[in-house]
């Protein structure tokens, strides 16, 4: 198999502007798209500034932080991607709006090229089912913040073949990943067990038993976690958690999967976590509280 020389990543948020910036930096070409040119903007944007921080730190030398640089090249236009080996799709958590772009970049790319989904738990055979190639389309799952996680979860669709796998698992140890692998089950092995625990916090919380400060204290200190479950879910985003919980629930029918009510409750309120400045935790200045108008 060809080694990968391009690569195309769809969607410039979190996720898709670090898989490009660790792809620019192992020496991979890379088309990074998103329909909103604001976006591809803040992309550019944060990745420069966070190369500039490896090179500041002594991480990067200059030479490969420029090379990187040039190396990368921002479209709101897919067919910019028809010479592209594999393209890494990080867009919205929605199957209708993946499987639409999955069949928009099977009529695009090349007919060798690898389709990946960096979905957080939704069906790579359903995914792949959009296409024409199912073979060749496959999960890459990187982990949030991208530059600093160290892996990647591969998942193997029901037809996805061997070549397409060891491809896309000879790519990621490329970007510097360690490589593990699942089968197509609903939030495969990694959200299939941290969600459940990030779910209990949030019962935990719910209930009574705790604060959330205690929670997450005792889960940072007890097991030695980085982050508390809550202030992680903060992390993540109280959405994304959400959907998680939803299609684990859905996809393996068990009530231990429901979702805790508080999580939901949250979600409805707009309290989605880091990036809306309000989850769990509140961060930095507390977001204006829209009053409703008076009635006439
Ligand atoms: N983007 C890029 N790099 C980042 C970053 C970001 N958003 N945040 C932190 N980093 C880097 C820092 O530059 C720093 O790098 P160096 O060590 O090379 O200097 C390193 O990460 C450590 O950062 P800090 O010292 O600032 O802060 P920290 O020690 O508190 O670590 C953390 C921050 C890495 C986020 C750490 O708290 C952590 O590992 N948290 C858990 C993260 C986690 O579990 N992620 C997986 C979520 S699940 C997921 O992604 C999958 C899904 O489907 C939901």
């Amino acid at each position: 198999m060809a080694e990968t020389k391009a690569i195309g990543v769809v969607g410039s948020g979190q996720m898709g502007s670090g898989i490009a910036q660790i792809a620019a930096v192992a020496g991979v070409d890379v088309w990074l798209h998103d329909s909103d040119a604001q976006a591809l903007r803040r992309a550019k944007n944060s990745i420069s500034s966070s190369l500039q921080r490896l090179i500041a730190k002594g991480h990067l030398s200059k030479e490969v932080g420029s090379d990187a640089l040039r190396r990368l090249r921002f479209t709101s236009n897919l067919e910019d991607f028809r010479s592209a080996d594999v393209i890494i799709e990080a867009i919205v958590e929605s199957e209708d709006v993946k499987k639409k772009l999955f069949s928009q970049l099977d009529r695009i790319a090349k007919a060798s090229a690898i389709l990946a989904s960096n979905t957080s738990s939704i069906s790579i055979t359903r995914l792949a089912s959009a296409t024409m190639r199912p073979y060749q389309v496959i999960g890459m799952h990187f982990m949030n913040p991208v530059p600093t996680m160290k892996l990647v979860e591969i998942i193997r669709g029901a037809d996805t073949s061997d070549e397409t796998f060891v491809a896309v698992k000879t790519l990621s140890e490329r970007l510097g990943k360690t490589v593990i692998c699942s089968q197509d089950y609903p939030g495969f092995i990694i959200n299939r067990i941290l969600m459940p625990m990030i779910n209990e916090a949030f019962f935990t919380l719910y209930t009574g038993v705790a604060t959330k400060e205690d929670i997450d204290a005792g889960m940072k200190l007890g097991t030695n976690q980085p982050m508390g479950p809550l202030e992680l879910a903060d992390f993540i985003g109280l959405d994304v958690c959400l959907s998680i919980m939803k299609v684990l629930y859905a996809g393996l029918g068990d009530s231990k999967y429901a979702p805790c009510p508080l999580l939901v409750q949250y979600v409805d309120a707009g309290r989605l976590g880091k990036k809306r400045g309000i989850g769990v935790y509140t961060y930095g200045k507390p977001p204006e509280v829209v009053k409703p108008s008076p009635r006439l």
